[in-house]
């Protein structure tokens, strides 16, 4: 963690305890007079309002209600719900998949029908839960019958995600499956090609491996999704270690 790091999270842990204004030592009071600082200006200075501070939790819950509202494209017709995602607006690997499927777009909540059981234990044998990552999609709502995002649909979404990442601020971005790494990446690579190697999307360290689904379809993908969460954990460890 950087200087800046501590100190937002300091401001953070501020407004966490319920503390609104960030007390500043009254240095005329205690004789040490900056000599050239008005004493008005002192005290405009001297509490920094933390009013406009607002917590991760809070900013992605203020992203979910607009994609609640959202009408930028055709699929918000056939939406039950959105599914803007879930986990922990601190962490430090961030999973992003394609689109919610029938299940998701029942409940509102992102990989929770076959493949999403599937990540889960994917998650618990790489040693972590739901918990600790962030889990979202590259679409918030679902395409009928489960078809491939089209490229506008993906277009008009990718605000929605972009405004998550500047949230979490993730080490770590794993694409999971093809249509979200090319997604994400703008290339036509394979995904096979994609694998094994550190992208970076808007300056932050990207991996791609495979999609539950796809594993669900091919027990063969098994083995290589699980090098690749190796490689997501190694290169994790070697980020934290550089800071
Ligand atoms: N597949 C996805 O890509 N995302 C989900 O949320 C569920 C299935």
């Amino acid at each position: 963690m950087n200087r800046q790091d501590k100190i937002i999270e300091y401001f953070r842990y501020l407004k966490d305890v319920g503390e609104n204004e960030l007390p500043i030592p009254d240095m005329a009071e205690s004789g040490r007079s900056s000599g050239n600082t008005s004493q008005s200006e002192y005290e405009k200075n001297k509490r920094l309002e933390l009013s406009d501070y607002k917590s991760k939790s809070q900013r992605l819950n203020e992203i979910g209600n607009e994609i609640k509202n959202c009408q930028n494209c055709a699929l918000h017709k056939s939406r039950n719900n959105t599914v803007q995602g879930m986990g922990n607006p601190d962490a430090d690997i961030m999973f992003i998949g394609e689109a919610p499927g029938a299940e998701e777009d029942r409940l509102g909540l992102p990989f929770v029908g076959r493949a999403g059981k599937l990540l889960d234990k994917i998650l618990v044998a790489a040693g972590l839960t739901r918990d600790d990552v962030f889990i979202t999609n590259i679409l918030k709502c679902r395409p009928p019958d489960n078809r491939d995002p089209m490229p506008a649909e993906q277009i008009k979404c990718m605000p929605f995600l972009i405004r998550q990442i500047e949230v979490i601020e993730p080490k770590i971005i794993c694409c999971l499956g093809r249509i979200s790494a090319q997604g994400i990446l703008k290339t036509k690579i394979a995904l096979g090609k994609l694998r094994g190697q550190v992208h970076s999307f808007r300056g932050i360290p990207l991996i791609a491996t495979y999609h539950p689904a796809a594993i669900l379809r091919n027990d063969n993908l098994k083995r290589p999704t699980w090098d690749d969460f190796q490689f997501m954990l190694k290169t994790l460890e070697k980020l934290k270690e550089k800071e």
